[in-house]
């Protein structure tokens, strides 16, 4: 069966989540193209969530997305609806798109809804538990020929096909967050998945313009692979600083030295709360259990999360406080974990830990201004040059971190989770949006 044949019933699992509604919205695209096309033939995507109430807010999600995408591709519409006459105007081509898409969405909180679908795509929550259980009753509800395609960031592909009973039908296709912006997918094959799936998970990923890039079957793949052992070698140095700075002035410096220093986008522990605290706590846990190693913990962040303090989204995209604190999503205070309140980002208190980390090495740009420069790898050369020879302790901090980075991703290699350096690096700068990647001549 091809892929065209499989998108005639397509089925989103967890479709009011946050990584769940994106995926949707990209289906929606594919199914309302594909119906343009073969008009009189029907398509079913099925959009189900335990959240009954989160339902709504999808259906306006999605309506949002259709059209924002279907307004910057009107010539692509055009072409679309090339045979059809009654379609003249652009907001007439759109408001169509927006129709072909509604028209094959079933909006519902039953799995029974997925019993006939031929592609399941899984966005539940980061839970083993709940994972196989829901696998498992989809596999009871439907037939030999469903694939499945599991969004998990870490429990290894070939234990959920094992626990679940689904004999290779299922692949990681880890979309990054957003699904409708990220070019990324991280493809994770299991030795048992079928070669079918796999062809199934290249073609969808061309479709849909994505970059794939793969993946072995390890706990935590290449992304988080990565992200997990380079959060935690910042809050180690956090640790280790602390004595001398205090917790929240240790945690300040590393989120600066990641950031400046480091010329990433955010700092580390701002990544840290975006992706939430207690997301980083299950991630760390399932890694460990998987790969049997202890240091994939801290007590850092599980006194943060017995606390509370979680970080993580509201639902209108502003961030909540996590290590930081945030106003309109820019980091203005650290946690005290000993006092229980924010320490502000100001005055005296910043400008004495920003003498002690000093001034940036000549040749700072920061992350935005590089992000489009033409001559940017220039740039960086210049810059890391310069960060070398720095006697600061800032530049001491960044090398360090530089190093450990690219060790964390050299042995992601030597362990078999990547194929290549070069996958390793194109997951950090296509899914972190890092400006190079971790594996450089930087150090
Ligand atoms: N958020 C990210 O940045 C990100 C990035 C990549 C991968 N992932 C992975 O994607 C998956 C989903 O993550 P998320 O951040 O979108 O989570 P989320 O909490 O935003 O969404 C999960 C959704 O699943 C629904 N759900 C829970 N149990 C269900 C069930 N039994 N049946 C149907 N729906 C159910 C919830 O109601 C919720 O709407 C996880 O495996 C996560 O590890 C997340």
């Amino acid at each position: 069966m091809n892929l065209d044949e499989r998108l005639e019933n397509v089925s989103v699992i967890g479709a009011a989540g946050k990584m769940g509604s994106g995926i949707a919205v990209l289906l929606a695209q594919e199914l309302a193209k594909l119906k343009a096309h073969n008009q009189g033939k029907i398509y079913k995507l099925n959009l189900i969530d335990v959240n009954d109430a989160a339902l709504d807010g999808l259906r306006r999600f999605i309506k949002a997305q259709v059209t924002k995408v279907a307004e910057k591709s009107i010539v692509a519409l055009r072409s679309i609806y090339a045979d059809r006459d009654d379609l003249v105007e652009n907001w007439e081509m759109i408001e169509a798109f927006v129709d072909d898409a509604f028209s094959v969405i079933r909006f519902g909180s039953d799995l029974k809804m997925a019993a006939d679908s031929l592609l399941i795509f899984e966005a539940i929550v980061e839970d083993e538990a709940i994972k196989i259980r829901v696998l498992k009753e989809l596999n009871e509800l439907c037939g030999e020929e469903t694939l499945f395609l599991t969004n998990t960031s870490s429990i290894p592909i070939g234990f959920l096909d094992e626990q679940a009973g689904l004999s290779g039908r299922i692949i990681g296709y880890h979309f990054y967050n957003p699904p409708v912006v990220q070019r990324l997918v991280e493809v994770i094959t299991a030795q048992s998945t079928q070669q079918e799936l796999r062809g199934i998970g290249a073609e969808l990923g061309k479709r849909l313009r994505k970059k794939l890039v793969p993946a072995n079957d390890i706990s935590g793949f290449i992304g988080n692979g990565h992200f997990m052992r380079d959060g935690l070698y910042a809050i180690g140095e956090a640790e280790r600083l602390k004595d001398k700075y205090s917790l929240p002035g240790a945690i300040y410096i590393m989120n600066r030295i990641s950031q400046d220093y480091l010329i990433r986008p955010m700092g580390i522990f701002q990544l840290i709360d975006y992706v939430g605290i207690d997301v980083f706590q299950c991630i760390l846990q399932v890694m460990r259990k998987h790969l049997g190693d202890s240091t994939l913990q801290s007590d850092l962040i599980d006194r943060m999360a017995e606390r509370g303090i979680l970080g993580g989204q509201r639902v209108d995209g502003s961030q909540k406080d996590g290590f930081l604190k945030y106003e309109r999503n820019r980091p203005v205070g650290v946690y005290d974990l000993e006092k229980g309140e924010y320490q502000p980002i100001e005055g005296k208190w910043k400008e004495d830990l920003d003498a002690a980390i000093g001034p940036l090495p000549a040749g700072f740009s920061p992350w935005r201004n590089l992000l489009r420069e033409p001559k940017k790898e220039e740039k960086l050369s210049a810059y890391f040059q310069n960060l070398q020879g720095a006697k600061t302790f800032g530049a001491e901090l960044a090398r360090a971190y530089l190093a450990r980075t690219k060790e964390i991703a050299k042995k992601l290699v030597q362990d078999g989770v990547a194929n290549s350096e070069e996958d390793v690096n194109s997951v950090l700068t296509n899914g972190f949006y890092w400006l190079y990647g971790p594996i450089n001549d930087y150090i």
